[in-house]
């Protein structure tokens, strides 16, 4: 695969929707980009290049990453930080580039969590890695019931007063928590710009409280593993590939999760996606989109084909009340 010189598609804003994020002045690509997995020292950096190339080339605008992305921790950053310096130098003001400090990152007491000590630390770690003078966003990426929630917010108030970050966002906060810390942040005049959090057809828990709390408070939102790390796909539909997640073992999505039943839901719901004239996995995002409060949908992938194939999400995002009712007949079975 040869990359020198790569030229950005010239219509690459052609195809994508742009979202308002909440009520502030950014817009977001409805798809982004997320290097939890395939984007390590382990994983093949020619075809993670690709997938960035690609990605952009089609109007992606957003990449999402955190200090512990890789194997080993911080290894998504470094090799983003490559694939920026040799590839999209003149490039740095068309990309919303985010990280995140909350879990483990480092041994001992200041490695993990949400103490200032932790946010600072964590966030000049990524700049170095990522080559960057400052990221776009930068997150809380869990609450720590051990820091006082005033804390972590005037640390990530006080990354964007450096010019380290010049928004900010939490994720994994629940609505009360999710209240309190954009409170917080308002009053300290550095609004909350996001919140990422995990959302799928088989993950609904922001539909409890939380997209209310965030369209109130003006703070737009982004779904994480919209494809419930492959399983909203045609990837587990016939047994379990061995270039999969879940066969490589990872402790996020194991074998043991793809039951009868859940292999069953799959092939349903794959059905009404074909009626659609959708693959299941465009049918998934499709259904987080229809929502206008789901901002973006935050997609991992492990070649360009299956990113081509989520970006061909965008011809078709409405629903029928039939087909919405089929699908929730299925998800609540
Ligand atoms: N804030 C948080 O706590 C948090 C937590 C988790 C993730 N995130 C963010 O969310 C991003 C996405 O997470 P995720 O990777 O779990 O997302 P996902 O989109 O739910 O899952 C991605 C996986 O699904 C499979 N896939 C994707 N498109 C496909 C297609 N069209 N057809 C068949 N299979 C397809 C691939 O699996 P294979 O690898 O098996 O091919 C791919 O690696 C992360 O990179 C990260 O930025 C945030």
């Amino acid at each position: 695969m040869k990359h020198i010189n790569y030229i950005p598609a010239e219509n690459r804003y052609g195809k994508m929707i742009y979202r308002q994020c909440g009520t502030s002045g950014i817009s977001l690509p409805a798809i982004s980009l997320g290097l939890w997995h395939n984007f390590g020292f382990s994983d093949n950096y020619s075809v993670a290049r690709s997938i960035v190339h690609s990605a952009f080339d089609s109007g992606i605008t957003h990449f999402d990453l955190a200090n512990n992305y890789g194997p080993p921790y911080g290894a998504a950053e470094e090799n983003f930080g490559r694939i920026l310096q040799s590839d999209f130098k003149a490039h740095r003001d068309e990309l919303i580039i985010s990280s995140k400090a909350g879990y483990d990152m480092w041994p001992g007491p200041y490695g993990n969590g949400g103490s200032r000590k932790y946010i600072i630390a964590s966030c000049d770690q990524s700049l170095k890695r990522l080559g960057l003078d400052y990221v776009d966003i930068f997150y809380s990426h869990r609450y720590d019931p051990n820091t006082p929630l005033d804390e972590t917010m005037r640390a990530l108030d006080q990354l964007v007063r450096q010019g380290k970050a010049l928004y900010v966002g939490i994720s994994n906060y629940n609505p009360e928590q999710t209240l309190i810390a954009s409170e917080l942040l308002t009053e300290l005049g550095t609004p909350c710009l996001i919140h990422q959090c995990k959302y799928s057809m088989f993950v609904r828990t922001p539909e409890e409280g939380l997209l209310d709390v965030l369209e109130k408070r003006g703070i737009g939102s982004i779904a994480f593993s919209p494809l419930a790390q492959g399983l909203l796909t045609d990837r587990y539909i016939n047994g379990i590939p061995s270039d999969s997640r879940a066969a490589k073992s990872s402790p996020f999505l194991t074998e043991k999760q793809i039951t009868p039943e859940i292999v069953n839901k799959i092939k349903e719901l794959n059905l009404i996606a074909t009626r659609r004239n959708q693959s299941l996995a465009q049918m998934a995002l499709a259904w987080l989109l229809h929502d206008k409060r789901v901002t973006s949908v935050l997609i991992g992938s492990s070649s360009v084909d299956q990113l081509q194939n989520n970006i061909g999400t965008l011809s078709n995002i409405d629903f029928s009340e039939d087909e919405l009712n089929s699908v929730n007949e299925i998800l609540l079975r």
